[in-house]
């Protein structure tokens, strides 16, 4: 969750990692620091709160040698000294550290008993006194020695002030790529904070330690033994994305929906034969017909569009498929059976739960379709087949159009298999129609943000909602919950509207709003019923309905009317309505939205 950055050359470094500190603040933004090679040796600034206010403390500060960090806690409060770099207790070692070391109380008692001060209440303080105890005038040397020792997971950048023309890097478990320029390497947690400088890039993998240079990288796999790395070429640039008009980015994000959706669709469809073509995904028709089951593995809301999908792909495709929390998954010993397939979802692509189940399915000989909006994330490097989404870089921590984007990559891959399947050509045609339908449709939602604004405003100030919907609106009411607590940090529960009586209802009252998504057909009738016990117990009821107005009218208290699509699309549309409603509630309530409290862009620990 932490962001690493890195530079050594000729160029003052203190400037160049504060830049790429900013292009990482997604990753934690408790605190941050910057550790540099000076004249008479390391020099440590660390501030809490934004990297804003670390730059106004480093400037006039120059390096050639620079390692900084962006702090999302998970050992220590959020105080100057639990930011990183730390030191060891002579302050001839800088460490930032990405990830959690799991033994660090065993390796901490034992440098106690050696002697040595702790100064603070960090895991990653043990990685610099353990490097420092074992040094003995080789620094490559005290890392790969020290790495050994360490449990759990890690990606480090490593200063010693007898070496100041080199930088230690090591990884395990937690992205690390290093940038090859003329004369310059850098170093980071995220390929994308590279781009402007290089589009040569190295991965290290688990295992593997780097000593970097201005101008050269040796790399070492886990037996110490130097390996010739391949470089990479990145992409693209994603470059400094901007706000524009818009007051947050997460807003910005929601109206980029209309777009996003029409990228994810861009050259996949088929017109001619109603069906679906993924140019990146490396499965003939042969072989996605030998597929008798899919499991797909995913956390929060990359989890929710995989429960979409569950739907989708039993009642649209008629291939059973689970979907699992990547956290829950991992630590089972899953039953991957011959003809299943694997779909790992993950914005980010470096979700560590996620990849971790990634490792165990493929450890059992599955094949994984990662869907990942991160090109050269972690992910997308380990899956034999990416479908990106194309969502363009999500900023707000908080998952909007990446959402979208995967539910329509979703929906678009239930169909193919559909195809191959039972679907006649006229059913594909009259899908991907609906399909198509659906950037305008957003806009059309887009368009009624002031309307639901005013609604929003309306209920800002209440403290627990309850999100019902059947069908494929269930886990589309578990996602518009989700936004509703990670952004304005209000109670929320999704749940299947049927299943309220078996207990939730007992909270129903005039306090506690219900946010009915009325968007399944198949189900509309029962909904209502389930909603008129709602309205018996007092509870105030928000509809959000394609169905008109009709006997809802007389059932909720507000209504939000969104244009009418096929059940299998309303996730996509009904949660564009649940963005806006929770965008506007955080608005309201003066919570901050872009970087909600105690949360990261990209969960990188366990
Ligand atoms: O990058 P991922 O899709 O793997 O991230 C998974 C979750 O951490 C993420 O979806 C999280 O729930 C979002 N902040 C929700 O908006």
């Amino acid at each position: 969750m932490c962001g690493i950055y890195g530079y050594i050359g000729p160029r003052n470094g203190v400037k160049i990692a504060i830049d790429g500190l900013k292009r990482l603040e997604y990753r934690g933004y408790d605190s941050a620091g910057i550790g540099c090679i000076v004249d008479n040796g390391i020099d440590c600034v660390k501030e809490v709160g934004k990297i804003g206010v670390l730059e106004a403390v480093v400037d006039g500060l120059t390096s050639h040698a620079v390692i900084a960090h962006t702090r999302w806690a998970t050992h220590g409060k959020v105080t100057r000294e639990n930011a990183h770099p730390h030191l060891d207790e002579t302050g001839a070692v800088a460490v930032v550290h990405n990830g959690i070391i799991e033994n660090y109380t065993e390796l901490r008692n034992k440098l106690k008993e050696e002697g040595v001060h702790f100064h603070t209440e960090t895991d990653t303080e043990v990685i610099a006194q353990l490097i420092a105890r074992i040094y003995e005038g080789n620094f490559l040397r005290a890392v790969q020695q020290a790495v050994l020792l360490l449990h759990g997971s890690y990606a480090i950048a490593v200063l010693h002030k007898n070496h100041p023309d080199q930088i230690v890097t090591a990884a395990a478990g937690c992205p690390l790529v290093i940038g090859v320029g003329a004369h310059e390497t850098f170093l980071s947690s995220d390929p994308n904070a590279l781009a402007h400088h290089t589009r040569e890039v190295i991965y290290l993998e688990d295992g593997e330690v780097a000593l970097i240079k201005a101008d050269e990288t040796q790399v070492f796999d886990a037996t110490q033994a130097q390996i010739s790395k391949k470089t990479d070429a990145l992409l693209h640039d994603i470059g400094t994305v901007s706000k524009g008009d818009f007051q947050h980015f997460t807003l910005k994000e929601i109206f980029e929906q209309a777009q996003t959706v029409k990228n994810a669709l861009f050259s996949r469809a088929s017109e001619e034969y109603g069906t679906v073509a993924f140019e990146e995904l490396h499965l003939t028709a042969n072989e996605l017909l030998t597929i008798k089951r899919v499991l797909i593995i995913a956390c929060g809301t990359s989890w929710h569009a995989g429960y979409v999908a569950k739907y989708l792909l039993e009642d649209v495709a008629r291939i059973p498929t689970d979907v699992e929390i990547s956290s829950e998954f991992r630590y089972k010993n899953p039953i991957v059976e011959g003809g299943t397939l694997v779909i790992a979802i993950s914005q980010s692509g470096e979700t560590a739960d996620t990849i971790a189940a990634v490792r165990e399915v493929k450890a059992k000989g599955a094949y994984v379709v990662a869907l990942c909006n991160v090109q050269g994330s972690t992910l997308a490097r380990e899956a034999a087949s990416c479908l990106f989404l194309r969502a363009g870089p999500e900023i707000g921590v908080c998952s909007t159009k990446a959402f979208t984007s995967q539910l329509v990559v979703l929906t678009l891959f239930t169909l193919l298999m559909a195809r191959l399947r039972h679907m006649s050509k006229n059913e594909g045609h009259s899908f991907l129609h609906a399909m198509h339908e659906l950037p305008d449709q957003i806009d059309e939602i887009l368009g009624h943000a002031d309307a639901i604004h005013t609604i929003a405003k309306k209920y800002s100030q209440y403290n627990d909602f309850f999100f019902l919907g059947r069908r494929y609106m269930y886990p589309t009411s578990l996602e518009g919950a989700l936004k509703l607590k990670e952004i304005a940090y209000v109670n929320a529960n999704g749940y299947p509207a049927g299943e309220l009586k078996h207990g939730p209802i007992a909270l129903i009252n005039e306090t506690c709003p219900t946010i009915a998504l009325a968007g399944d057909k198949v189900t509309y009738d029962k909904l209502l019923s389930n909603l008129m016990e709602v309205k018996a117990r007092h509870g105030k009821i928000i509809a959000i309905t394609d169905a008109g107005h009709g006997a809802l009218k007389d059932i909720a208290d507000d209504i939000i009317v969104i244009p009418k699509t096929l059940d299998e699309l309303a996730p996509i549309t009904y949660s564009v309505a649940c963005q806006l409603f929770a965008y506007f509630v955080a608005l309201e309530r003066g919570a901050e939205i872009d970087k909600p409290r105690n949360l990261a862009k990209s969960v990188t620990v366990e």
